[in-house]
């Protein structure tokens, strides 16, 4: 039985109440998830501490969005991967769509920020996605491939089972993203399982787990959760709310049910 991980960046969204109301809303819930349902938040950085505390015992764990390239410098800005964990974060998302899109991510950069988290034993949680052209001309696949390799450059396979790869198309993402079919997204995610298995090897790949994420919502996750390929959901929008949240705590509860009886 595979475990699901269930989170949620809130990318540039809420204010100080909003964080305390989300936080009172959703405890109780989180508290009492399956132990294979594994929930992750991604708050701004200034919230990071207080949503890492307020849920400190309800196993969710928390992330930031971004962390910088080096580990100190003149970098104005930029927030270390030492802050990160100093402030008590877990997880690193790195190598986001928009992070490519606005900020000047590059799968080079992505690397060097993979490697940092490893080093002060983040979970790096990378973000690969085709974008409507490579999905036009029919190089996911490759696209995927080549984002995966050159963001695990040099990771040894003893520190690649801290990491956690989300399949993000970037047409997929937003309020105009499309969301991806079930077959498309086990198709980018079966790429993703090929790079780790040309790396690794089968048996060191499969421990590695592989988010979906873009546009999922609750029609759509349950149909996503049953893919082989696909461990967990990466939401926005649709868990921006805390009863968005548990909608989909609820619908992976009832996937990891069907999975024990199957
Ligand atoms: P969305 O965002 O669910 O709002 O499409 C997904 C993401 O950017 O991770």
């Amino acid at each position: 039985m595979k475990k699901i991980w269930l989170g949620s960046s809130w990318k540039m969204n809420k204010t100080q109440s909003d964080v305390v109301r989300y936080c009172e809303f959703i405890k109780p819930y989180l508290s009492a998830v399956d132990v294979e349902l594994q929930t992750f938040l991604v708050p701004p950085f200034p919230y990071v501490k207080q949503v890492g505390s307020s849920l400190a015992e309800t196993g969710c764990l928390t992330g930031v969005q971004n962390v910088g390239f080096e580990s100190a410098g003149p970098f104005t800005g930029e927030i270390s991967v030492g802050m990160a964990k100093d402030i008590g974060a877990t997880l690193v998302e790195i190598g986001h769509s928009e992070r490519r899109e606005w900020f000047g991510e590059t799968d080079a950069t992505v690397n060097k920020k993979v490697k940092l988290s490893l080093l002060e034993g983040l979970k790096p949680l990378i973000c690969v996605g085709d974008t409507i052209d490579e999905k036009r001309w029919g190089v996911t696949a490759e696209s995927i491939s080549r984002q995966v390799k050159i963001a695990l450059h040099t990771v040894s396979a003893d520190l690649v089972s801290q990491v956690i790869i989300a399949y993000e198309p970037v047409w997929a993402i937003g309020e105009r993203g499309l969301p991806a079919t079930t077959e498309e997204a086990e198709h980018g995610l079966s790429a993703v399982r090929l790079a780790l298995i040309e790396l690794y090897g089968k048996t060191i790949a499969e421990k590695v787990p592989l988010l979906y994420g873009g546009s999922v919502n609750i029609h759509n996750a349950k149909m996503l959760l049953r893919q082989q390929n696909i461990d967990g959901l990466f939401v926005g929008r649709t868990a921006w709310h805390p009863e968005g949240l548990l909608r989909l705590i609820r619908l992976a509860s009832e996937v990891i049910e069907e999975q024990a009886y199957a």
